[in-house]
Formats: structure tokens, C-alpha cells, sequence
């Protein structure tokens, strides 16, 4: 029985399937590569199929041929920014794309997936830590395609009895600690990365979006959470589909920590010993003061618990992946 990974040659989709790999599991990958990287599917030596999840003939024909059991579906449009210039493109591909993808499952019979979500559901926060049941108010089209598809998936339990666990995720960040593979987007515009090119010289100074918040330093708080512990939670979000009847469920993923992009600048400086220079400018539009998670309820319903715990530990592993990898899969 075999696992299918859409938008497994991207960031998380591709350090899940190294993990799943790692536990024996069989798996094959989907991706139509608009921002997945053939390289990364070629570091993981996998079944890799070339198409994108609208087309649902071929979705069927893969789950058939290979005895697909499960789902995990990450293929996606997820720059916050973007969404709220071409909102459509997000509803298209990530919202009809995945409707796509459960009508095949429907046919095929495959009744088990976890999701990639994201934080982004819960829109400004109300308290902190977010817990799963916070208000979902989300203040863009990327969060809006997300909790769209989790109502989808709760749908499509109750119509069809397919189980689902939707994962949301705070900020990942890190790196494989062993095979070539780690965070390369096109259009960076995440923090960790952003902040290790400046270190490496491929950047000439970092912009930290405001100093005026209402923290203790005025930058935004944010909850970085390792991307090996992200892929963990979904190899054991799979397994408990594979032992219980659970419905249609969410968890946060988090280190439920909480720290300022000063904070990041100063552990980012520590760990590469390097200066990174930064102007302070604007706000960007949308950002919340604060996000930190409560992963309570995956920590006891997965019995998840993330290893790196540290913020120097994660930005370490970044490092590693960017000091050999300086232009990411290019080189
Ligand atoms: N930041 C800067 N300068 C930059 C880039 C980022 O100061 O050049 C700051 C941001 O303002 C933010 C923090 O660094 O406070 C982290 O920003 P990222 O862009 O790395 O991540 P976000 O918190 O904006 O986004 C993450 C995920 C999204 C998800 C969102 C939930 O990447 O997919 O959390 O709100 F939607």
C-alpha cells in the first residue's frame, strides 16, 4: 500500500516524503513542478508522476495503478502577498485543484488524507497561544483557500465517510539534516531565508517590515517551527488514520514559542558568525503582531513532539542547507 505526496517536490512536501521514506513507508510523488524542483524528487529517489492535481483522469489512473491507500496533499499556491493581488489563481489551483483531488479520491475509493494548512485560517489573532478553536477570520485569499478546503474535507466526510486531518502550520523553516534537499522559493520573501542570503552575501542588507508593533522590541513575534518536525506530525497524522475513525480534524503545529524578527536577526548573526545588515522599514500589510501556536492537542492526539526546540537549533539546520546550497537547487 502506497502513500501519494501532490507537491511533493516543494519545501514541506519534499522533507514529508524523506521522512516517510525513512519509516519504510512506499510512496509516489505528484507535482507539476510550477514551484516544486525536479531535484529535490531526484535527491529522494521516489515514483515521480509530472501533472498537475486538476487533472483528475490521471490522479484516478495513479491511485489505481499503485493501490493508493492515503493522501497527503501539500500541492498549492502559498504566498500570502500574492493571494490578495490574483485571488482567483488561488481559488483556482488551490481550491478547485484540490476539489479535483478528493473527487478522484471519491472514485478511486481512497478515503484518508492530511492536509497542509496553515495559521493563516485563524486570520488576527484574539489570544495568544492560538488554539484550534480561535475564531478562523482569515485576512487574505491564501488563508481563505485554506480553511475553504477544510470545510471541503469536513464535507467530504460527511458525505462520503472520508477521514481527513488538516495540519496548520505556523512559520517552517530548516533543513533536511542529512540529504540535499531544503527551502528554495523563486520569489523568497520568508524571513529565515531572506536573512541567511544576506549573511552569504547574495543579499546586500534585510528590511524588517516595522518596528513599531506592539512587542517588546516593536518587530513581529512569529512561532518557527522545524520542518522535520512538520514532516513527523504527518507521518503520524497518517498513522492515526490508519487506527481510528476520526472524522474530519485540525491541528496547529507549532513550537508554541514566540519570537521577534529582532530575535531571529541576532540568533541568525550567532549561528552564521557573519554580520547581516538590515534597514528597519514599513509595516507590510496584513501582518499580525503576533502568532504563537498551542500544539497541545497534536502533541497528545499524534503523540507529536517536535525535537527542535530551540530557535539557534532551527536556524543551524537553514545554514547548512544555504552554505552549500548559496543559489538552492540552481547549484
Ligand atoms: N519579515 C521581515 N522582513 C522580510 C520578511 C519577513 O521583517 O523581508 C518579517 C515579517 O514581517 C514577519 C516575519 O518576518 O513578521 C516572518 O515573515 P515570513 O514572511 O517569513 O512568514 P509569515 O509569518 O508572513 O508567513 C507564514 C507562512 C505563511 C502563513 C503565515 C501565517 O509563511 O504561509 O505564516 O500567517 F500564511
Amino acid at each position: 500500500m502506497t502513500i501519494m505526496v501532490t507537491g511533493g517536490a516543494g519545501y514541506i512536501g519534499s522533507h514529508t516524503v524523506a521522512e516517510l521514506l525513512e519509516h519504510g513507508e512506499e510512496v509516489v510523488v505528484i507535482d507539476n513542478l510550477g514551484l516544486g524542483h525536479e531535484e529535490a524528487v531526484r535527491a529522494l529517489n521516489v515514483p515521480f508522476y509530472h501533472f498537475d492535481i486538476r487533472d483528475r483522469d490521471a490522479l484516478v489512473h495513479v491511485m489505481r495503478s499503485h493501490t493508493i491507500e492515503s493522501v497527503v496533499h501539500f500541492a498549492a499556491y502559498s504566498q500570502v502577498g500574492e493571494s490578495v493581488r490574483v485571488p482567483l489563481t488561488y481559488y483556482q489551483n488551490n481550491v478547485a485543484g484540490t476539489a479535483e483531488l478528493l473527487a478522484a479520491m471519491v472514485e478511486a475509493g481512497v478515503m484518508r488524507i492530511v492536509f497542509s494548512s496553515t495559521a493563516a485560517t485563524y486570520g488576527e489573532p484574539e489570544a495568544i497561544p492560538i488554539g484550534e478553536n480561535h475564531p478562523k477570520r482569515p485576512t487574505n485569499p491564501y488563508g481563505e483557500t485554506k480553511l475553504a478546503i477544510e470545510r471541503m474535507l469536513y464535507w467530504c466526510y460527511s458525505a462520503y465517510g472520508m477521514q481527513s486531518i488538516s495540519l496548520r502550520y505556523f512559520n517552517a523553516a530548516g533543513a533536511h539534516p542529512t540529504l540535499p534537499i531544503g527551502e528554495h522559493h523563486m520569489h523568497e520573501t520568508h524571513l529565515i531565508p531572506l536573512l541567511l542570503q544576506t549573511a552569504l552575501g547574495v543579499r546586500s542588507h534585510f528590511t524588517v517590515f516595522g518596528n513599531d508593533y506592539p512587542t517588546a522590541d516593536g518587530s513581529c513575534i512569529r512561532d518557527y517551527i522545524h520542518v522535520m518536525d512538520l514532516a513527523s506530525a504527518h507521518r503520524l497524522a497518517l498513522k492515526r488514520l490508519r487506527h481510528r475513525v476520526v472524522g474530519a480534524e485540525a491541528f496547529n503545529l507549532g513550537i508554541g514559542t514566540g519570537y521577534s524578527v529582532f530575535d531571529v536577526i541576532h540568533a541568525a548573526r550567532a549561528v552564521t558568525k557573519r554580520e547581516i545588515h538590515y534597514l528597519v522599514g514599513e509595516r507590510r500589510s496584513g501582518d499580525p503582531a503576533v502568532l504563537v501556536a498551542s500544539s497541545d492537542l497534536a502533541k497528545v492526539a499524534l503523540k507529536w513532539e517536535p525535537k527542535y526546540q530551540d530557535l539557534a537549533s532551527i536556524i543551524e539546520s537553514a545554514w547548512n542547507w544555504h552554505l552549500h546550497h548559496p543559489d538552492g537547487f540552481r547549484d
